[in-house]
């Protein structure tokens, strides 16, 4: 079980983090992109496959354009940038197949749909914890999104140390003719939770690893200690923001000097 489940509205849940379902995972044939093209020609897919594809890379475009507008709306404002990076990637046919089929689900258009959140990804870095939640309230804020489930891996790390913030995002997407809603999946990362989550990656694909179980340790460990890392820049980064404004009060109630020659001439 991956904790509790709590269930906001009508759609949106909050999973706690923590994550450590057991799921059951069916054998998989790793297949290539034409054998997959191949499978959806036969059953008369192809094309509506296509089209699917085109809304979720419609979807992320909407989702960047989104962030990229707050970004230049804080970087104003706050003066300076709420994020450092956003990366996009729609999932591959190949990884898609294999998804559907290790869950024991027929690969269908439809069943993509309705059982996938992941197709349209995207990776928000930032170098502040605080900002991963401003920008999360930002995006929640706007009419046209709604966030259909919270996964805070950050309040509620997993066992191997992984955070990150895991959010489903629903967006409309405007057509020549209709609208569609499109969910695209958005993990909000500080600069250092995402250099934890790169080598530790690396390990989890390795099908041969000596050590695992003291390298596995020794990951968690780094993963707390980023943990501290990321709270410790966030209270430098407000002292330095105190102290600024100290500086600029003090100015402020220092009494002006008026230079003898500017005044009412006669
Ligand atoms: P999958 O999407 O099948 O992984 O299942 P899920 O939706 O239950 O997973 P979850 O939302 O917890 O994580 C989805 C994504 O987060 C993964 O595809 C990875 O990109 C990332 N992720 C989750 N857990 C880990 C982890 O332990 N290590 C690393 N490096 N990445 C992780
Ligand atoms: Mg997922």
């Amino acid at each position: 079980m991956s904790g509790a489940f709590i269930v906001l509205s009508e759609r949106m849940e909050v999973v706690n983090g923590a994550g450590n379902d057991m799921k059951v995972v069916h054998p998989v044939n790793h297949l290539t992109p034409e054998e997959v093209d191949r499978i959806l020609l036969e059953n008369g897919e192809l094309e509506r496959f296509d089209e699917l594809m085109m809304y979720y890379e419609s979807a992320l475009i909407e989702v960047r354009t989104k962030l990229e507008v707050l970004y230049k709306e804080m970087t104003l404002k706050k003066r300076r940038n709420p994020f450092e990076s956003i990366k996009s990637r729609l999932k591959k046919s190949t990884s898609i197949y294999e998804k559907l089929t290790a869950r024991g689900i027929p690969f269908t258009v439809d069943n993509i749909e309705k059982n996938l959140n992941d197709i349209a990804g995207v990776r928000v870095i930032c170098a502040f914890i605080d900002d991963i939640y401003g920008i999360r309230d930002a995006l929640a804020r706007q009419d046209d999104v709604e966030i259909l489930q919270e996964k805070d891996y950050i309040a509620s790390p997993k066992a191997n140390g992984y955070r990150s913030l895991h959010i489903i995002l629903r967006v409309p997407i405007y057509m020549s003719q209709d609208k569609k809603f499109m969910n695209v999946e958005v993990q909000f990362r500080t600069i250092a939770m995402d250099f934890w989550a790169s080598v530790e990656h690396r390990m989890k694909y390795k099908k041969v690893i000596k050590n695992a179980e003291s390298i596995s340790e020794e990951l968690k460990y780094s993963a707390d200690m980023i943990n501290q890392l990321d709270r410790r820049m966030l209270q430098i980064r407000e002292r330095i923001a105190e102290s600024d404004e100290e500086i600029l009060e003090e100015k402020q109630t220092q009494t002006p000097r008026i230079s003898p020659q500017i005044g009412i001439q006669s």
